[in-house]
């Protein structure tokens, strides 16, 4: 097959997807598969169309590429894509518009609300501790825990470093005690659920990509009940949504309040496909080497 490598972008995750691309790339070669890598810029519609490939692999991370935008333009050339539609995309990009199609489907997230960052200045917009995230960034770019010690100095300060500085709308939502975990679904199927134990305590951007800062548990040492409430969350959010090739959704579970304490935060349309990242690594542990990962979503794509 000859298959087009999207890579890159201007996203905050632009490093992120560089990678995911190249190991990509990399594991096609070594199938006999001919490669063409795309860093999108602005032109990507014209590299698209000269390279004129079987089947494009998306390995954007982060808008324009997870967010339904590049879907809608490879609908429009008539291309072939892996990974998620452009509707799909546009809901799952957005952890709020998340929320609003699955819990009427009875999926457990956690409440909380959409806040003006000017508002937070005056006063918590939920008791502490509780997060505060852009809805539509990834890798935990821009997110920040408000404790009740106040790490971020109480009041929140125009002058304090958060995402308040970037972000003119943040989610807020309750803070979870407890553990966090994440299941990847690929095809029809949820994987395993992996447990991260970030040696900082947060699992921040750094925590995820330099290696040796996260434990990763696979499988997670967890009661069976809590495995199998991810499985089934993670595949029936996966296909609520529409998603397809692959998706990963995250949780976190407070371990005193038994299943009742598991909470979906989000689904990832575009997941890490870096060494470190946690779907190659659950596929591994199912015995699915990388390279068979990357053709099992090229395959699911040509159906
Ligand atoms: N947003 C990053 C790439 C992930 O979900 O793995
Ligand atoms: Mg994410």
């Amino acid at each position: 097959l000859h298959v087009a490598v999207l890579m890159g972008g201007w996203s905050s995750e632009r490093p992120v997807s560089l990678m995911s691309g190249e190991g990509v790339a990399k594991a096609l070669e070594s199938k006999g598969h001919k490669v063409t890598r795309i860093d999108m810029d602005r032109d990507v519609a014209l590299r698209l169309a000269e390279a004129r490939p079987d089947v494009v692999f998306n390995a954007l991370h982060g808008a324009p590429g997870e967010d339904g935008t590049v879907q809608g333009m490879m609908d429009l050339m008539g291309l072939t894509y892996t990974h998620s539609g452009l509707a799909t995309s546009v809901i799952a990009i957005d952890k709020e518009l998340t929320k609003q199609a699955l819990v009427p489907h009875g999926i457990p997230m956690p409440g909380g609300r959409i806040v003006e960052s000017a508002e937070i200045f005056e006063r918590d917009p939920l008791p502490r501790p509780y997060v505060l995230k852009p809805v539509n960034e990834g890798s935990s770019v821009g997110v920040a825990i408000v404790t009740a010690e106040g790490n971020y100095g109480s009041p929140i300060g125009r002058e304090t470093e958060g995402p308040w500085q970037h972000f003119d709308r943040l989610l807020a939502e309750p803070y979870i005690r407890g553990l966090e975990l994440t299941t990847a679904v690929i095809g029809d199927r949820a994987l395993l659920v992996t447990e991260l134990k970030p040696k900082s305590g947060f699992y921040d951007f750094d925590s995820k990509y330099t290696d040796g800062m996260t434990q990763h548990i696979c499988p997670a040492e967890i009661p069976d009940e809590i495995t199998a409430a991810c499985k089934d969350l993670a595949l029936r959010a996966h296909q609520l949504l529409g998603c397809k090739g692959t998706s990963r959704s995250d949780f976190r579970w407070d371990d005193t309040q038994g299943v009742e304490g598991l909470f979906l935060l989000e689904v990832n349309t575009q997941p890490g496909m870096t060494p470190l990242s946690l779907v190659p690594e659950q596929a591994r542990a199912c015995g699915m080497e990388y390279p068979d990962l990357v053709e099992a979503i090229i395959a699911e794509a040509l159906e």
